[in-house]
């Protein structure tokens, strides 16, 4: 018999429409990962919550966000795709999780401190214990795995030394999850601002690219993109952070390695190379919104899919929870 397949969990906010930035660094890569691991993907409504939102947006965002994953290829044949809130067990196993974390180590994670910072005004207890959280939606289905951009990859360090933690003091429970962070394209930035990382909580519009952008749109977006006054097509991150952008792009969208593409656009100006990465990207993007389109008219569908993914999610997390709580000391009969 094959060995049984190691298990990745990843979740993805309902905050709003995917940026392109999004696709590249995440939800691209999921469906390739379905026929070697056992993948779990999960809309955590729960995280989005330590941002004031509002109730009938993060509702329809939630939809979204289902439906994006769907049209990105994810199986629920081969995957198991559900809500966050749907399967109690999250929150649940959270509580016991953050009696094994402590405040300080809490208050060292970069997030929480960028994330208070710009919301001075609602600096919740939820977006303190937000890893506590994030570790529960891991260590719940003990994941091995767990793909997420660079700017998570404290938040998943952290899930493996309170796994390890809770194990040294409880016998062997957790295993003890890893990051798995894409090489190419790991961070997609800002198109005005090519040092920033590309977040559709910028106030210019022009810097990031949505998924569900039109094809006009996104022409307009990368020709306005900010280079630098040097004309040559050129790989340096350092010297030339716009170009470098826009070839790790490229590059994603073709398969082209860097010295392909520097070959390519040798001796043709910037216009040139802008427009051709703009039509690589409405390429790809094309299929994925009209099957999410097609996904999100049908809701009977959709949901179905989240009831299903729930059901299955909630029945593996009831065992695991079972066994944290009886390994803490809960009475149970
Ligand atoms: N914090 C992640 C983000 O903002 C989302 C997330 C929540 C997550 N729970 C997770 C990612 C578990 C991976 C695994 O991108």
């Amino acid at each position: 018999m094959d060995a049984p397949k190691k298990r990745v969990f990843s979740g993805i906010q309902p905050t709003g429409a995917f940026t392109l930035g999004n696709y590249i660094g995440a939800v691209r890569n999921w469906p390739l990962l379905q026929d070697e691991y056992d993948c779990i993907y999960c809309v955590v409504d729960q995280h989005a919550l330590t941002i004031r939102q509002v109730p009938a947006e993060l509702r329809k965002r939630s939809y979204e966000a289902a439906a994006m994953l769907l049209a990105s290829g994810i199986d629920p044949q081969k995957s198991l795709v559900f809500i966050q809130s749907h399967v109690p067990q999250h929150s649940q196993l959270a509580w016991v999780l953050s009696c094994n974390a402590q405040y300080g180590e809490l208050g060292r994670m970069t997030q929480f401190k960028d994330k208070s910072s710009k919301h001075a005004d609602n600096i919740n207890t939820g977006l303190f214990t937000y890893p506590v959280l994030m570790a529960a939606d891991i260590m719940l289905y003990n994941a091995h795995y767990v793909p997420v951009g660079g700017d998570q990859k404290q938040h998943v360090e952290l899930a493996r030394d309170i796994a390890q933690r809770f194990n040294g003091a409880y016998s062997e429970t957790f295993v003890l999850p890893q990051p798995m962070i894409p090489k190419v394209g790991a961070r997609v930035m800002s198109l005005q601002e090519p040092t920033k990382k590309m977040s559709k909580s910028d106030a210019n519009e022009k810097s990031f690219v949505l998924m569900t952008d039109s094809a006009d749109v996104i022409m307009k977006k990368f020709k306005s993109a900010v280079t630098d006054s040097d004309g040559v097509v050129r790989y340096d991150v350092e010297n030339k952070p716009g170009i470098s952008n826009l070839m790790g792009i490229y590059s994603v969208m073709t398969g082209k390695g860097f010295e392909e593409i520097e070959k390519e656009f040798d001796g043709q100006g910037y216009g040139t190379f802008k427009t051709a990465v703009a039509e690589s990207v409405i390429d790809t993007l094309r299929p994925v919104q009209d099957e999410y389109n097609r996904i999100l008219a049908d809701k009977p569908y959709l949901e179905g899919v989240l009831k299903d993914g729930a059901e299955k999610a909630r029945y593996q997390a009831n065992k695991l929870l079972s066994k944290v709580y009886r390994k803490v000391g809960f009475a149970q009969f």
